[in-house]
């Protein structure tokens, strides 16, 4: 059993947390929106000193909460990559020092792992191999997992994410930021059949689509046309029926490659992942297909789904119990592979 001191600081949520294994005994997320909004989305210089400002608060509340003395907790973490590199600095760095100055083991963390782990928080009973959806803000994946530091990328997006569309259609309905829950709430009072949107396939040179990648620049540039064309004919926009027609293009679209990844490697369970994850029109379209399939589909609570240190713990914990640690010259990178995580550590004897 190991028990993780474990640091997030890669986008705009600066969080603390300590976990036994997956079990959570404290969660501190300090969230940065309130500063971002004024701009419309996050802007990594303020991100970062918001960070500097934050760290030491949410480690000594994280710490204090837990009920752990120093003695008891055997490791110490944070998220290395992928994020914003003056961000992920603050937390590598403050992380590694306590890790010096308590002589305890550090590991550098990748942050979609963590997502990853965010499952096993709300279903301690999963175990690989199982398909992950991560559908954040930065992220559009879909992930084979079949052992902890071993994952296969399936499917991604080509250009925005799941998360990033939702933001970017919002912005040009003037709706405000962060769009995905103003969309969800309006998605519910619009008819989704209003518009034909498209879902943005990816051809492939041979001829066809490809089955695993998405794209969603097409789709929010067919939302700007459709807004436009509507605009001419009347000064006041059907803003529920564009949002009902755009969430259920992103949910087909989302649900179609999960299912296509699972089917063609025989996996049966599918844990999402990401902000995206709170969308209902996703949960719902997703669950009504995965059913009669005979597939189970997880949704974490949303405190797991957004970004949080517990699933960056919870990761560590894993790494930890089976020998992993990272050497202390490991530095941040703005992006590295799913694929490439066990490049992190080095294995004990
Ligand atoms: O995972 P997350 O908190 O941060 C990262 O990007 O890592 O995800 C944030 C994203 C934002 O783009 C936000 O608009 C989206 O998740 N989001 C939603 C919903 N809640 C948050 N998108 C659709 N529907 C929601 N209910
Ligand atoms: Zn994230």
């Amino acid at each position: 059993m190991a028990t993780v001191l474990a640091l997030e600081t890669s986008c705009d949520e600066t969080a603390a947390a300590v976990v036994r294994d997956r079990t959570i005994l404290s969660s501190v997320v300090s969230s940065q929106i309130e500063l971002h909004q004024r701009y419309g989305g996050v802007v990594p210089e303020v991100a970062s000193r918001q960070h500097l400002e934050t760290m030491n608060w949410a480690i000594g509340q994280a710490v204090e909460q837990s009920g752990c003395t120093w003695a008891e907790i055997d490791g110490i973490a944070a998220t290395c990559a992928p994020g914003l590199v003056g961000a992920l600095m603050v937390g590598l760095t403050a992380a590694k020092t306590l890790a010096m100055l308590r002589q305890k083991p550090f590991l550098g963390v990748h942050h979609l792992e963590g997502h990853i782990y965010a499952s096993y928080l709300s279903e301690p009973e999963l175990n690989p191999p199982f398909l992950c959806l991560l559908v954040s803000g930065g992220h559009t994946s879909l992930i084979y997992v079949k052992d902890c530091g071993q994952y296969e990328t399936l499917g991604q997006t080509r250009d925005d994410a799941a998360g990033e569309a939702f933001d970017k259609v919002a912005r040009l309905l003037k709706l405000g930021y962060p769009g995905g829950p103003i969309i969800d709430r309006l998605a519910i009072e619009g008819n989704a059949k209003a518009f034909a949107l498209p879902e943005g396939q990816i051809s492939l040179p041979e001829g066809g689509f490809h089955r695993y990648d998405s794209s969603f620049s097409g789709l929010k540039t067919a939302v700007l046309r459709l807004t436009q064309t509507l605009e001419t004919r009347s000064p006041t926009l059907p803003v529920a029926d564009i949002a009902a027609s755009f969430q259920a293009a992103v949910a087909r679209a989302l649900t179609k490659r999960a299912i296509a990844c699972a089917q063609d490697f025989g996996l049966t369970t599918i844990a999402v992942g990401g902000g995206v994850a709170a969308n209902r029109g996703l949960r719902q379209h997703l669950t009504e297909a995965a059913e009669p399939l005979g597939m189970r589909v997880l949704f974490p609570p949303l405190k797991f789904c957004t970004d949080n240190a517990a699933m960056i713990a919870c990761a560590a914990a894993d790494h930890l119990n089976r020998g992993h640690t990272s050497p202390l010259t490991l530095g941040v990178r703005s992006r590295i592979p799913l694929s490439d995580v066990m490049q992190l550590y080095r294995e004990q004897g």
